[in-house]
């Protein structure tokens, strides 16, 4: 896939550092800037989504573009964050990232303004830090293409993605002090050996999304990564579609909105963000932002 920004596809780097932005009221030159944000983004190092208030800024729309759902379930809320544009920044050494981090923000400043920065990490063989391996029934190759990446909708859009991102807060000393077991049925999996249980609760996770168990089946592509500040932790969620579709269906079914059973999730972790962006295809090594008429 040539025409995508490689890292949707591609495994995790050891670091990671998100940005988001919003567009300030007065924009000096907004294409100029989005000219600026194309020299930025490689689609491997740094990856890049718009929020739909910068789509509608240039006077567009964006055939499945839309802004992340506010949603409650019984006793949490399940809150909209959506920001203007998102950055994933990948590599190896956080120092590298802080710094590129800073060149982005200081070549945006004219028209986007830095709202929030979160670093991720990978940790043991890609577990969430509840200890659980995180991954496990992603689509692989092609399915991860056909899950993960629009095809048919013609130039501008064939090679782009629709991400959702949602900062997910745990606590860990509550789920550190449940049995392995009681751990084990609100995931679904055994730590031990990540073997599904065939007994779990209708409440455990993987109950909840088992992606084949959606009509129409809702695969998606999960590159969500631990982050850790201060004393608080959790996994910033992410995961590419070819549409929000496959994504809102789980969240749905994870809130309890189609029988009232809430994950298992919600007993030790909330969500404290969340919003949608649409990642551009690239074309001839550039993002490639026709579809907006740049
Ligand atoms: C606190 C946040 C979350 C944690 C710690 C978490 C963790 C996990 C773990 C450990 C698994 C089992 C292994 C695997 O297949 O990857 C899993 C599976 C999965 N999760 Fe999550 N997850 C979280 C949030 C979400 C959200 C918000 C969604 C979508 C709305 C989601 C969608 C999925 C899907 C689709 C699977 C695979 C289900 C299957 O087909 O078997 N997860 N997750």
């Amino acid at each position: 896939m040539n025409n995508t920004q490689s890292a949707i596809l591609a495994p995790l780097t050891s670091h990671a550092r998100y940005m988001l932005f919003t567009m300030e009221p007065e924009t000096a030159d907004l294409a100029a800037s989005l000219r600026a944000v194309q020299d930025l983004v490689d689609g491997e190092n740094i990856v890049l989504g718009l929020g739909q208030s910068v789509v509608l800024a240039l006077g567009k729309t964006l055939p499945g573009m839309t802004v992340f759902p506010a949603l409650v379930g019984p006793g949490f809320e399940v809150p909209s964050t959506q920001y203007a544009l998102w950055f994933w920044l990948r590599g190896d050494d956080r120092g590298e990232l802080y710094h590129r981090s800073r060149a982005i923000e200081h070549a945006l400043a004219m028209d986007f303004r830095l709202q929030e920065v979160l670093d991720g990490f990978v940790y043991e063989d890609s577990r969430d830090l509840t200890g659980y391996i995180d991954g496990t029934e992603n689509p692989k190759d092609d399915a991860a293409v056909s899950a993960a990446i629009v095809q048919g909708m013609g130039d501008g859009l064939d090679g782009s993605s629709f991400v959702a991102v949602q900062q997910w807060m745990h606590d860990l000393e509550y789920f550190e002090h449940m049995s392995e077991e009681d751990q084990d049925h609100i995931i679904g999996r055994r730590k031990s050996d990540n073997e599904e249980l065939a007994d779990a609760p209708e409440s455990a996770h993987v109950k909840r999304t088992a992606q084949e168990s959606f009509t129409p089946e809702a695969f998606i592509l999960r590159r969500s990564m631990p982050w850790a500040e201060g004393n608080e932790a959790g996994l910033n969620f992410v995961a590419f579609g070819r549409s929000f579709d496959a994504y809102e269906a789980q969240l749905n079914r994870m809130v309890g909105s189609e029988d009232g059973v809430a994950d298992g999730l919600f007993s030790f972790s909330r969500p404290v963000s969340g919003g949608y962006y649409w990642c551009p295809p690239m074309k001839d090594g550039l993002l490639d932002l026709s579809a907006l008429d740049i």
